[in-house]
């Protein structure tokens, strides 16, 4: 099977991304608007940008056929700041229900019973109950697309970075302990449970011939 993108509608273009890129990680970002208005939601179009500067980014799709301007880059954009949390699978049932479409204004941390945690460089809180959080400034936005479907990426420099004591041993996360999730496509979940160890080539050139 040969699919041409031209052909799809945007919505069988999202099936085939969302079944073929998997599994994903899923950034829980909190945020705060201008008005001191606090908003949570996951996003799998994520992953990291570079170390040095610490760096992550993820993708804001437009939202329904209106293609609106999601929460969560309005409030990147009014701020330049945001939190990354690492979704657990304790976590999993509230970031699920805080990807509802709440009005703007509307605190999903209330919404969803999480608690909203002071964070150190950044106006966005903290979800105390991530294990890992990433106090984010906006480096830039990158527009893909403004109409239904479209995408924005944000991306943001780390500014400190919050990891839970016990998950940390001699600068290594400890996956066990860490219990991450993965998203598949539709409602399909992955746990990180199911690991395998493979060692990295090194590459040894040929003996130079005389
Ligand atoms: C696991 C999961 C992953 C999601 N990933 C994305 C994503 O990468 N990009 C996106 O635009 N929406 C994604 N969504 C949908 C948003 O979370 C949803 O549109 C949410 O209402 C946006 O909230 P906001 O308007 O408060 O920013 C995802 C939803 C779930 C449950």
């Amino acid at each position: 099977m040969i699919l041409d993108p031209q052909t799809l509608t945007h919505q069988d273009a999202y099936k085939l991304l969302l079944g073929s890129v998997v599994p994903r990680p899923i950034a829980f970002v909190s945020s705060m608007g201008a008005d001191g208005s606090l908003n949570l939601a996951p996003f799998s179009f994520f992953t990291v940008v570079a170390s040095n500067p610490m760096s992550v980014v993820f993708s804001v799709m437009r939202r329904g056929p209106e293609a609106t301007v999601k929460d969560t880059l309005a409030n990147v954009e009014e701020t330049g700041e945001f939190v990354v949390n690492i979704v657990n699978e304790a976590l999993v049932p509230m970031m699920n229900a805080s990807s509802a479409d709440f009005p703007r204004g509307v605190s999903e941390f209330e919404a969803v019973g999480l608690t909203p945690l002071p964070s150190e460089v950044v106006r966005a809180p903290r979800v105390a109950e991530s294990p890992i959080n990433m106090e984010c400034k906006l480096l830039r936005t990158v527009e893909v697309g403004d109409g239904p479907g479209g995408g924005t990426l944000v991306i943001g420099q780390v500014v400190r970075f919050h990891v839970r004591d016990e998950l940390y041993d001699r600068g290594r996360i400890d996956p066990d302990k860490l219990q991450a999730v993965g998203r598949m496509a539709g409602t399909t979940y992955a746990r990180t449970t199911d690991r395998f160890e493979l060692a990295r080539p090194v590459y040894v050139p040929e003996p130079s011939r005389p």
